[in-house]
């Protein structure tokens, strides 16, 4: 059966010349960067080429750029090492509620473990925080504010850049979780004006195992992972240099077609909240579009700008009682991949955070799935969606 793969928000499938680009380094380059010999040097000269490449791509400067294990390594990098860099001096971090749990899970572990103060800021109807909640909580305690650049569940787009500008003259970080927008929007991270932001290569059809930490020179952060001097001393442990190769070529493929996939993605999201809204639109709320919602209709605000490649729709439960378990398993059936709210957190059936943070009750929040696409869907994997799906509900 050929799978309609529509979970590209969990990971992307490995672009062919990336795999292409990975091989020699699995097999005939296998040296160390940190040898001396011509093995070593060839390995060290394509992680540094890389480097280079990604901080030109994102608008900084290599020297601010840290390989680490994904992006989960690069949250907790920035979470924990400005954490114990403050201990003893500041104990107060702001971040959101709706963030990933790489995040959430850090914040939670230098409470419990160590007394730090973590306010989660609530969102609005479409996952947006309010900048002026977000000033009113900081205080001469606070050093770290972190909101995610775009949300996982949702693909709403917090705007850090305003959130910076509003933190100006303010002695705090700003940490963002780029992870899922990276490659769907353009980045120009110095000029959104982070402290450090978070990467992750598998979303961009990269190998999974390997992240980017950005830290902006002069941003106060212990190390996180001890052991060797790699990453100007910064993270031990020795790179993953097949996975680095991959990455190069993930991004120099990015560079060339990084606006025909964004065409590509919002293409298929107008088929999909079109097609949904007119073949099964009393069943379910788009929770991915602005003015889309019985939550929002009617009321002024119009809300919300998206990464175009996630689409969140809840059922609703006085029109429909389908689990979303069994939703999932019937559309794995017919060889459709879709997720449950988040990939990290399936498995457990707590209902969705990021819905309940933007308003819904637990039954809602429950039934919620997430279609994300990617570079090798097309408009007949929509079709072939909302028809299992309009069978599935019938
Ligand atoms: C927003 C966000 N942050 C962090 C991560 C974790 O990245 P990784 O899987 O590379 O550890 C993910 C992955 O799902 C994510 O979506």
């Amino acid at each position: 059966m050929n799978v309609i793969y529509l979970d590209n928000a969990a990971t992307t499938p490995i672009d062919p010349r990336v795999k292409e680009a990975m091989l020699p380094w699995l097999d005939e380059n296998y040296g160390n960067p940190s040898s001396v010999h011509e093995a070593g040097r060839k390995a060290k000269v394509m992680l540094e080429d890389t480097r280079d490449l990604f901080a030109e791509f994102i608008g900084v400067r290599s020297s601010e750029i840290y390989f680490t294990s994904g992006g989960t390594e690069a949250n907790n990098f920035a979470i924990k090492g400005s954490a114990f860099y403050n201990l003893g001096k500041k104990d107060h971090i702001i971040t959101t509620a709706i963030e990933h749990s790489a995040v959430l899970d850090s914040a939670e572990y230098l409470r419990s473990r160590f007394g730090f103060n973590i306010t989660y800021l609530k969102t609005n109807r479409f996952g947006e925080i309010d900048l002026k909640e977000l000033k009113d909580s900081i205080t001469d305690k606070t050093f770290l504010v972190s909101v995610m650049h775009s949300n996982n569940e949702l693909g709403v787009i917090n705007d850090v850049k305003s959130i910076a500008v509003s933190l100006n003259n303010i002695p705090v970080m700003l940490h963002s979780d780029m992870v899922q927008s990276l490659g769907k929007v353009k980045l120009n991270v110095s000029d959104i004006g982070v402290n450090f932001a978070s990467f992750s290569a598998h979303k961009i059809y990269g190998p999974k195992g390997l992240g980017v930490l950005y830290i902006k020179k002069d941003s106060h952060v212990d190390k996180f992972m001890h052991g060797g001097k790699q990453e100007r001393d910064r993270r031990g442990g020795t790179e993953n240099i097949p996975a680095i190769a991959g990455f190069k070529k993930a991004i120099e493929i990015l560079k060339d077609e990084m606006n025909a996939d964004i065409e590509k993605s919002s293409g298929l999201r107008n088929k999909l909240i079109s097609e949904l809204s007119s073949q099964i639109g009393n069943k379910m709320i788009i929770n991915s579009h602005q003015d889309n919602s019985p939550l929002e209709r009617g009321t002024a605000k119009q809300g919300g700008v998206f990464i175009p490649n996630i689409v969140n729709i809840s059922f609703n439960p006085e029109t429909t009682k389908i689990d979303p378990d069994t939703l999932l398993i019937k559309l794995d059936m017919k060889g459709i991949a879709v997720s449950s709210g988040s990939a990290c957190t399936s498995g457990s059936v707590q209902p969705s955070h990021v819905l309940k943070t933007i308003g819904y009750d637990d039954d809602t929040a429950r039934s919620s799935i997430r279609i994300s696409f990617g570079r090798f869907n097309n408009e007949a994997d929509i079709e072939v969606l909302v028809k299992g799906l309009k069978e599935i509900l019938a």
